[in-house]
């Protein structure tokens, strides 16, 4: 094994500055330990991305909302002195389905009562599978290898039986994970399911994941972190624009390899998803569980639409903003705007297929085929907004998808050991490792401080098969 030229020496090396990186930096600093982030983008925050929208205002084009149950990414928040807003939730929602545009008040349209029987019932039994699945192992749930055999498709084509309901399906596919039914394994969809605490908190606003947003936007979390880690270490604590090439690891030491630096530590955390973990070189070569584990944890396919009008005319409609589809590009919409309304802002979705059919069209044509369903939903006036932003995350270098990582059948029970478990002194963060709110910002905290007491507990290589060759 070659090591590399040595540059500086620190406690924890750390690959990534979104908010697993930062918070398992932030709690290592807590701790007395010195710490160097290494960062591949120009700036903080990862999915997290705030736009300016002018006036001191900004929009998130990344990851944005908050909710009940999301305790550790709330509680760093209120540690940061970042407040929530609630999401605009007033008016009725829209749904459009069959070439029906019907507008509705409360949770349940009240329409096609056989279809909405259906939904409930595979809810419930979707409901009831999930709770058989343990989020720390979900490997070992009973049945697991039946369970991880199909594809939520596979399961919908036998359990699913009118449009309404495969409609359904699809949409939670797409808005949850942003992938198709046919994509994900469905132990992985019972997983989680459960890691966010049932359907209700991945679907809901009030009560629900979409509840609350960030006063200045998600992005301010990680803004306000790195401030905090090189206002005590210096301005070199997070070093932007150097992404991790490569990771040698010997028996007391990590060498990271950015673009031009070499930072040694007694350990590094690595707080990338696992996909992008797999694309840095490391010496010795990581186990084959783990490496192959990472070749199997595809990203989703997201682009975030936003149409920015001068008021939000959606509201004086007596609409909240929110519509789900089952034709064109946008299959899911909501009210986007800053606490006070102004200006107005509708966010689409264009998830999974949709997003890759989309991502290969001209900006103009992408742009059209997005305002003509907001048209459909919200009627005219949504055709000519004052702007027009969008942000494609399959194309980001960083990211390559989101909303996070999917697993297809039988990773979880071939492959599902090496997600968290140490490689040596090589320590693995980020929302896709956690059980609890995988996916989602909680997560990424969550994941963040684990991986930090894992290094404060000196917590070494438990599982056969997966020490250093
Ligand atoms: P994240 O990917 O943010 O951070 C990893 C960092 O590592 C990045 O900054 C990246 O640049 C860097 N990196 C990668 N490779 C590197 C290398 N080789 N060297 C150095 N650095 C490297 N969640 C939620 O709770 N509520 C929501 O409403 C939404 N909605 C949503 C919408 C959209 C459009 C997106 C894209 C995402 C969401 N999410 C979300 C998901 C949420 O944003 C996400 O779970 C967390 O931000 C993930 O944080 P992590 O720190 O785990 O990874």
């Amino acid at each position: 094994m070659s090591i590399g030229p040595v540059g500086e020496e620190v406690d924890v090396a750390i690959v990534g500055a979104g908010l697993a990186g930062l918070t398992a930096a932030m709690d290592l600093v807590d701790a007395g330990l010195t710490v160097r982030v290494l960062e591949a983008r120009d700036r903080v925050g990862g999915r997290t991305w705030n736009h300016d929208l002018g006036d001191g205002k900004v929009v998130e084009i990344g990851g944005q909302w908050v909710g009940p149950t999301q305790d550790h990414v709330l509680a760093l928040a209120r540690s940061l002195g970042v407040d929530t807003h609630p999401t605009y939730d007033e008016g009725r929602r829209i749904l459009h389905i069959g070439g029906r545009r019907v507008a509705y008040a409360g949770m349940t349209p009240h329409i096609n009562p056989i279809g909405l029987l259906d939904v409930a019932t595979a809810m419930a039994s979707l409901a009831r599978l999930s709770k058989r699945v343990p989020l720390d192992a979900p490997w070992d749930a009973r049945g697991a290898r039946r369970l991880d055999s199909q594809t939520l498709a596979s399961w919908a084509g036998r359990h699913v039986h009118t449009h309404m309901g495969r409609m359904t399906v699809e949409l939670f596919a797409q808005s949850v994970m942003a992938c198709e039914p046919n994509e994900v394994s469905l132990l992985h969809f019972l997983f989680y399911v459960r890691s966010a605490g049932g359907f209700r908190y991945l679907t809901d606003v009030v009560g629900g994941a979409q509840q609350d947003r960030f006063i200045g936007g998600s992005q301010e979390l990680s803004l306000r972190m790195a401030a905090t880690l090189t206002s005590k270490l210096g301005a070199d604590a997070v070093r932007l624009s150097s992404p991790v090439l490569r990771i040698e690891h010997d028996g007391d030491r990590v060498h990271v390899f950015g673009r031009d630096a070499v930072v040694t530590a007694r350990r590094v955390i690595v707080a990338v998803p696992p996909m992008l973990a797999g694309r840095i070189d490391y010496d010795p070569p990581l186990p084959s569980l783990r490496d192959q584990l990472t070749q199997k944890a595809p990203m989703g396919s997201v682009i975030k639409a936003l149409a920015i009008y001068d008021e939000p005319f959606w509201r004086r409609d007596g609409f909240s903003g929110q519509a789900a589809g089952d034709v064109g590009a946008v299959r899911a919409t909501f009210d986007n705007c800053t606490p006070d309304g102004d200006p107005g802002i509708l966010l689409g979705f264009i998830e999974a297929e949709n997003a890759r059919r989309l991502s290969r069209m001209a900006p103009a044509e992408r742009r059209d085929e997005v305002l003509d369903c907001f048209v459909r939903y919200f009627g005219p006036k949504a055709a000519r907004p004052v702007d027009y932003i969008e942000q494609d995350w399959t194309a980001e270098q960083w990211t390559r998808g989101c909303y996070g990582a999917h697993f297809a059948p039988g990773v979880w029970t071939s492959y599902g050991k090496a997600l968290r478990v140490p490689v040596g002194r090589i320590h693995w963060a980020g929302t896709e490792t956690s059980p609890v709110w995988s996916g989602y910002m909680d997560g990424a905290v969550r994941s963040g401080e684990r991986a930090a007491a894992e290094v404060l507990h000196g917590e070494r290589l438990t599982e056969p098969g997966l020490q250093p060759a």
